[in-house]
């Protein structure tokens, strides 16, 4: 991480020290705020540029270039979890979404339906950090707490149907921790999903090693990587995942954007890629 001894507090702005892990949810809002605010942008979300404006914090400084290409990597996972969160709502209009390590996620504001119940769990630095920087009406709550934690999990309405999601987080706890947190999901929300995203093993690997990502910032490391092959043994990981599905990135912009859809398909991306997975629990009380 480059130290930054230059930078003056900005009057009129919320200033976000976040260090550590909590700190990518900076890097990832400021690369889909770089996103929204292209004309051609894959994801509209004034709310995240808006954000990225309030903030007092030296960005490129801290967490390096957003590259275009990585801007439009980010925005196309999250838009890929959004199209998750939307189907989630067509079937359960005013069930209940948790978002693990949800950061300064502007997702609610992109697929709100008047209904939905939205709960936020974070470290407690973070959910701060939230909650002063965004407005959280009566159907959200913000929980601070360890997602590794089952704390989280009480005075949860699962009565109308449950999806978890946790994107950019399980990469960042360990193997074990990370296939804890997927068991005690599907133990806790029968009839629910559960969505989130993984690096490949070699990327977990460089990052463990310290490399630097395309904007020269330094990666905090990834403990959980998982290959393409080695996803279908979620199946039987625990007795209550009924099923364990790919959810593709969606199609955006140039070669990237041509690429995302078909990268199962590409022979050097096939087994070395990040994955976004959508699980479903066997059905239960919620539906
Ligand atoms: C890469 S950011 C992702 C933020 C957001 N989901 C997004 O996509 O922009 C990782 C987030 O996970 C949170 N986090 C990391 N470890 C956590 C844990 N053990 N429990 C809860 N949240 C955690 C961090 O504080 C941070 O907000």
């Amino acid at each position: 991480m480059i130290e930054d001894v230059r930078h003056q507090p900005v009057s009129g702005r919320i200033a976000a020290d976040l260090r550590g892990i909590p700190e990518t949810a900076l890097w990832t809002l400021c690369h889909r705020a770089a996103e929204a605010a292209r004309p051609d942008t894959v994801l509209p979300d004034p709310r995240a540029v808006q954000l990225v404006a309030e903030v007092d914090l030296p960005f490129k400084e801290r967490l390096g270039v957003a590259r275009p290409w990585v801007a439009q990597a980010i925005a196309l996972r999250a838009l890929a979890f959004d199209g998750v969160v939307r189907d989630f709502l067509a079937r359960h209009p005013d069930g209940t979404v948790i978002a693990l390590g949800e950061g300064l996620e502007t997702q609610f504001w992109r697929v709100d339906n008047g209904t939905v119940g939205w709960v936020t769990v974070d470290l407690t630095d973070p959910l701060e950090l939230r909650r002063r920087l965004l407005p959280h009406g009566a159907r959200q709550r913000l929980v601070a707490c360890d997602a590794r934690e089952r704390r989280w999990m009480a005075g949860i309405d699962a009565s109308r149907g449950v999806l978890v999601t946790a994107q950019g987080l399980l990469m960042y706890l360990q193997p074990a921790q990370a296939h804890g947190l997927i068991d005690a999901c599907a133990a806790a929300f029968p009839g629910g999903t559960m969505v989130f995203d993984t690096v490949s093993r070699r990327f977990s690997a460089r990052s463990r090693d310290g490399v630097r990502g395309p904007g020269g910032h330094r990666l905090p490391p990834m403990p959980w990587g998982m290959n393409a092959a080695e996803r279908k043994h979620l199946r039987t990981a625990h007795p209550a995942i009924a099923e364990v599905t790919d959810v593709p990135l969606p199609a955006g912009r140039g070669l990237l954007g041509f690429l995302a859809p078909r990268a199962a398909a590409v022979p050097l991306l096939r087994g070395d890629r990040p994955l976004i997975t959508r699980l479903r629990f066997g059905a239960g009380a919620c539906g």
